[in-house]
């Protein structure tokens, strides 16, 4: 019997611990350091998740290394110092009609470094 209050005891505990977890806490998103830098901190996500489809020949922009910062900024997708504005980042949070990349999704981690980079000026630094 003993154990068997224990065991309730405890399920009750996880699953109070579940639930908090799932509706009480709203999701933030992840802090990131400030002053970032296009090669070292934003090519390496665009070279690991977007590269293998953008590149020339065959969907532009050209994302690979040493190509992405011109010709992302060649579109009208990122509007430097204003995340929020930028189409890009819409895309990237897989609002509107063009979510990329279009089937899986950058960890909020990314996105976050994405778009800070973006309201720090998308510097080509
Ligand atoms: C599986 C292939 C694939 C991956 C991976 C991918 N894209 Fe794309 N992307 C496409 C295709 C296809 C198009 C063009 C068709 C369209 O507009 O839907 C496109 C279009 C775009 C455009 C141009 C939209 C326009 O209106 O001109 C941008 C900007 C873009 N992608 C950014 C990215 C970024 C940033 C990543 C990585 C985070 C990424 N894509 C990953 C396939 C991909």
């Amino acid at each position: 019997m003993k154990t068997l209050i224990g065991l309730l005891a405890a399920l009750s505990v996880i699953m109070l611990f579940c639930s908090c977890e799932s509706s009480t806490f709203p999701v933030e998103a992840p802090t990131v350091k400030d002053n970032l830098s296009f090669s070292l901190d934003i090519q390496p996500i665009l070279s690991s998740n977007c590269a293998r489809c953008h590149y020339p020949g065959n969907i532009l922009p050209d994302l690979r290394e040493g190509y992405a910062y011109e010709s992302l900024m060649e579109g009208d997708g990122i509007t430097p110092g204003n995340a929020e504005e930028s189409e890009l980042v819409e895309m990237l949070e897989g609002g509107g009609n063009n979510p990329m990349p279009p089937s899986t999704k950058l960890s909020p981690v990314n996105i976050e470094l994405i778009k800070k980079w973006i309201d720090e000026g998308a510097k080509d630094n």
